[in-house]
């Protein structure tokens, strides 16, 4: 069976022109800085960013924990929200790799944390309590509906960190999600942070690979922290070239799937037993790739139908889609490269089968 998969953005496959750029890409060992490919790619997303470098790295997961090592060390302390990936999706890294020590904040819906929340978590100079190091951002924020950090909020959260000498990473593995949405450059969302990792293999549709940009001096130590995770690889021109062709070819093209998650929200509002879960207003309004729903068994006679049980009757309809959070009625679905509008219609008629006949 041929499936429509809404599980996440990192699903999609090459398209024959980036395997095409792929298979032509120049390569040298990367580790001797010989890759001219990686080289470039690295030169083409720091200019991006407005960064002074850049450096490629396997996941986002690795960009993430790179950046950590890079900023702070053992006993150190980092503040996030409740919702980051970082905190719940990256293994423990930040405590089990870095030593750093997580203070989590609750993540309001819209992905923020109050400022005023931050700035009293930060600990004073005090031989009982760790170094406040650094302050982690997710944009757009996957757990909080694909929601928009605004530039006014992320330059405020930079000027309290830098007044308090503390760093800033922001988690941007949709960040260009967060720029098409808002119309800006990405570079306006990353002007306070000092450093940001960005995802090639989510919305932008490449196989493999994020980057990590800061100072020179602040992607020189990365480098070795790279090395130190087993991150440092030989000819990864081939997949290097794969992030060339997305920035290329596929940043504008998500507000495509921009639209297709609002098409997706609008058909979801009118099946009786499922309801739209995007932000604190209670309004099913999505703003980037992400659409988080609930569904109500009872209301259509079948309270056996949650989130797991609505999952698997999708899979049997040929539509993949998880259940996805803390509460078992959540399920989330998120478009990309790989669906069509033609396919959110059909995804929305499998859907309206599935309840109904839960009823
Ligand atoms: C917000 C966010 N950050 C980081 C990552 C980690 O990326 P990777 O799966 O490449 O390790 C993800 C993955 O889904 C993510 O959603």
């Amino acid at each position: 069976m041929e499936f429509l998969d809404f599980r996440s953005d990192t699903v999609t496959k090459p398209t024959p022109g980036m395997r095409k750029a792929m298979a032509q890409a120049k390569v040298g060992d990367d580790v001797y800085d010989e890759d001219p490919t990686v080289n470039r790619l690295q030169r083409i997303a720091a200019e991006l960013l407005e960064k002074e470098a850049c450096l490629f790295v396997p996941s986002g997961t690795m960009g993430n924990i790179v950046a950590i090592l890079t900023h702070g060390g053992r006993g150190d302390e980092m503040i996030l929200g409740d919702l980051a990936h970082t905190f719940l999706y990256e293994g423990g890294a930040a405590a089990g790799l870095a030593g750093m020590h997580p203070h989590i904040l609750t993540n309001r819906p819209d992905g923020t944390i109050p400022i005023s929340a931050i700035e009293r978590a930060i600990r004073p100079n005090n031989v009982h309590v760790p170094h406040t190091r650094l302050i982690c951002l997710e944009n757009t924020h996957n757990r909080c509906g694909g929601s928009v950090l605004s530039p006014d909020y992320c330059d405020a959260v930079g000027e309290l960190a830098h007044s308090h000498g503390i760093s800033v990473h922001l988690d941007g593995a949709r960040l260009l999600n967060a720029a098409i949405y808002l119309s800006v450059s990405p570079s306006i969302l990353t002007r306070s942070a000092d450093s940001v990792m960005l995802c090639l293999s989510k919305g932008l549709g490449a196989p493999v690979g994020s980057i990590l940009c800061g100072t020179q001096k602040f992607i020189a130590k990365a480098k070795r922290m790279r090395k130190m995770v087993g991150g440092g690889m030989r000819q990864a021109g081939i997949i290097a070239a794969a992030g060339i062709y997305a920035f290329e070819h596929n940043i504008e093209r998500l507000e495509i799937d921009h639209a297709n998650a609002s098409r997706l929200v609008a058909g979801i509002k009118t099946i009786p037993g499922l309801a739209c879960k995007a932000d604190d207003r209670n309004e099913p309004s999505v703003q980037t790739n992400m659409v988080y729903f609930t569904v109500n068994g009872s209301a259509v006679g079948d309270p056996t139908l949650n989130a797991a049980e609505l999952s698997k009757r999708l899979r049997a309809q040929g539509v993949l889609a998880n259940p996805l959070g803390s509460d078992p009625n959540q399920m989330r679905m998120v478009t990309h490269l790989d669906v069509s509008q033609e396919d959110i219609d059909t995804a929305l008629s499998v859907l309206a089968r599935v309840v109904r006949a839960a009823a």
